[in-house]
């Protein structure tokens, strides 16, 4: 199974795990997430969740090849997942161990700690895809860095790194890379040591300003996201990832 669950001392650790494919996140393994994250909400022995990836690569994102089958119009199995984090009342921790892409660096951005190891790159490559920012990333990039600094990442899709992500605010700290995940899993388990319901009610009034802006917001995205999947140039971009080439846009 490429997704890993274990609960240890008042932690559930979920470990993304198809390195063959640089961690591409499928439908399946969205529904695992999706399903770990809820039992880890439901269960009073669990007091912080760490979500992890494998040395050198958290995740590469959306499996393209399921975005270049999805038929339009049908849910985003990654809303389950982001659904999950977003509807977790309880701290999670990201242990950012390499490239975080798509997907990857937006699930960061519903986090409460994120640590990026120093061989990390972060990136939201959705426009060079034929398609938009979700789950929130339009709302949420600009709030937290300012227009300039996110229309870099959002408008250009540039790659930054855990240096520039603890500077704009997504991330915590940076670490080396055979320490982050140890690190993270401190952070995590220092939960065990405080009150879990004045965290959790902590945690909901943190986000209850955006809450519902962020859900009027993903609803809005998503509608955007699923025409753009079928559109000429997002079929380009996936055709060009492929062929291992670049997606030639000068047609459109
Ligand atoms: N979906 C499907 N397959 C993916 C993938 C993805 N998101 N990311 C990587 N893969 C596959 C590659 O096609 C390749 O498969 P192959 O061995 O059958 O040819 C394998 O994983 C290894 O990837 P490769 O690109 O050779 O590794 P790399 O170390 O040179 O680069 C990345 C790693 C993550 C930088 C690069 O794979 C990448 O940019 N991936 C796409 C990221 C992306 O655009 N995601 C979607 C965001 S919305």
């Amino acid at each position: 199974m490429s997704i890993k669950t274990a609960t240890l001392n008042g932690v559930a650790t979920i470990e993304i795990a198809r390195p063959e494919k640089k961690n591409a996140l499928t439908g399946a393994m969205y529904r695992a997430m999706a399903d770990a994250l809820d039992a880890a909400t439901a269960d009073p022995a669990v007091r912080a969740v760490l979500i992890t990836g494998q040395p050198g690569i958290f995740t590469s994102g959306n499996d393209i090849e399921d975005f270049a089958r999805r038929k339009p119009g049908t849910d985003s199995p990654a809303l389950l997942l982001m659904r999950a984090l977003m509807a977790c009342d309880k701290p999670v921790v990201a242990a950012v161990t390499g490239a975080a892409i798509g997907i990857g660096t937006t699930m960061l951005l519903h986090c409460d700690f994120v640590y990026v190891s120093d061989e990390a790159r972060l990136a939201m490559p959705f426009v060079g895809l034929g398609l938009v920012p979700e789950f929130a990333s339009s709302l949420i990039v600009p709030q937290l860095m300012g227009n300039a600094r996110a229309a870099e990442k959002l408008l250009l899709g540039d790659p930054f790194t855990g240096a520039d992500a603890v500077e704009c605010g997504i991330a915590n700290a940076v670490l080396p890379a055979g320490e982050v995940v140890n690190h993270a899993r401190r952070i995590a388990e220092r939960f065990n040591a405080l009150a879990p319901g004045a965290v959790r009610e902590t945690k909901t009034l943190m986000r209850r300003a955006r809450a519902e802006l962020a859900k009027e917001t993903i609803a809005v995205e998503s509608e955007v996201f699923a025409r753009r999947l079928s559109s000429p140039e997002a079929q380009e971009a996936f055709s060009a990832f492929f062929q291992k080439r670049k997606p030639d846009f000068s047609k459109f």
